[in-house]
């Protein structure tokens, strides 16, 4: 069986830990959804997977999005196979960063290198809606897959991870 390294990437508070706990078609790493917010310091978890009818096995890193580690991005990156960037707002900025940081540290673009860009926190849309058509058209122009999801609705969460999936598969 395959193995890849996935690392999810994103600010504080936007819910990466959130999304990560409910990875897969089935809430695999924890079926529940936490309310309370837990800033996390970095978190690695490991599930088979069944994409396709083939089965592989996923490690993703769940990191802190608090501004003092972010200096550890650069290890994450290194190691990741995929990349999961994950942003709430406005941030689309942030989003952009994380992207050229990749491609510069792995040396490579959209072709090669396995990334999608998700929206969180679906559930809460009105407070980010005016911001979905700005984000999405980014996301095409910089050739990536987006999805919008809410770990609170299991809502598309699964196809994140699925997507990525087919993309470090191929590549
Ligand atoms: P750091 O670990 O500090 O980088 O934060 P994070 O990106 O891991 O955020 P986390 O998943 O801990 O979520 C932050 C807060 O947002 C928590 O209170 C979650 O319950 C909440 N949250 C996360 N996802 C959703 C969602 O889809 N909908 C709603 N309503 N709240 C969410
Ligand atoms: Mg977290």
């Amino acid at each position: 069986m395959r193995q890849f390294n996935v690392v999810v990437l994103g600010a504080g508070g936007v819910g990466k830990s959130a999304l990560t706990g409910t990875v897969s078609s089935v809430r695999f790493i924890r079926d529940i959804f936490v309310e309370n917010y837990d800033p996390t310091i970095e978190e690695e978890y490991r599930r088979t997977v069944n994409v396709d009818g083939e089965l592989s096995s996923l490690e993703v890193l769940d990191t802190a999005g608090a501004e003092q580690f972010t200096t550890l991005n650069e290890v994450y990156i290194k190691a990741g196979k995929g990349f999961v960037l994950v942003f709430r707002q406005v941030s689309s900025a942030e989003v952009d960063h994380l992207r050229k940081q990749i491609y510069r540290i792995k040396g490579g673009d959209a072709q090669t290198i396995p990334i999608v860009v998700v929206g969180t926190k679906l559930d809460l849309v009105n407070e980010r809606e005016v911001h979905r058509n700005t984000i999405q058209s980014l996301a095409s122009r910089w050739n990536l897959p987006f999805y919008e999801t809410s770990a609170k609705r299991n809502w598309h969460v699964s196809e994140v991870f699925e997507d990525l999936l087919r993309q470090m598969r191929s590549r």
